[in-house]
């Protein structure tokens, strides 16, 4: 039904069609879902080289799978735990080069080599963490950290 032409030369302007095209399809709608199914689609089509792509969102004490792009996934997670756990905690973007190094880790997917995990946070409410993973080490630098930060803070009012 939606179609983009994905023709962005650099990844900033990658990114701001993506944020483009994540505000035309957010905008209007109201439900929480729908925006974090949409979101995760976008970014699966949009950026290269990802495994997995989606969202937990924060249910009462821990972390609970949401929409995504990818093969299944765990469920839950407690906060302070992996790499979604520790963003969730920190409420600090978590930037991993090489998951294997990272304490804690959970590997969903055994290709999993390097991850992006993104905290929205609206109003000062921990609401759900945006999770991106790459099969290829070091796949994301400073300019996807924050392009992603500001996809989330598109995305933040339109899910809470
Ligand atoms: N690797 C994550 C778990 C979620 S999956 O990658 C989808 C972590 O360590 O938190």
């Amino acid at each position: 039904m939606y179609q983009f032409d994905i023709a962005a030369g650099s990844k900033a302007e990658l990114y701001r069609d993506l944020r483009g095209a994540l505000d035309g399809l957010t905008a209007d709608e109201p439900d929480a879902i729908a925006n974090m199914a949409n979101a995760a689609a976008l970014i699966w089509e949009y950026l290269p080289d990802l495994n997995w792509a989606g969202f937990y969102r924060v249910v009462g004490e821990g972390l609970v799978l949401g929409p995504f792009q990818g093969k299944a996934a765990c469920i839950r997670i407690a906060f302070g735990q992996g790499v979604c756990g520790a963003a969730a905690a920190s409420r600090e973007t978590q930037l991993v080069e090489d998951v294997h190094l990272f304490p804690g880790h959970i590997a969903c997917d055994a290709a999993s080599a390097s991850e992006l995990v993104v905290p929205v946070v609206v109003g000062g409410r921990l609401l759900a963490v945006l999770d991106l993973d790459s099969p290829k080490l070091a796949r994301f630098d400073a300019e996807d950290r924050e392009g992603c930060e500001g996809l989330m803070a598109l995305l933040g009012p339109r899910i809470a």
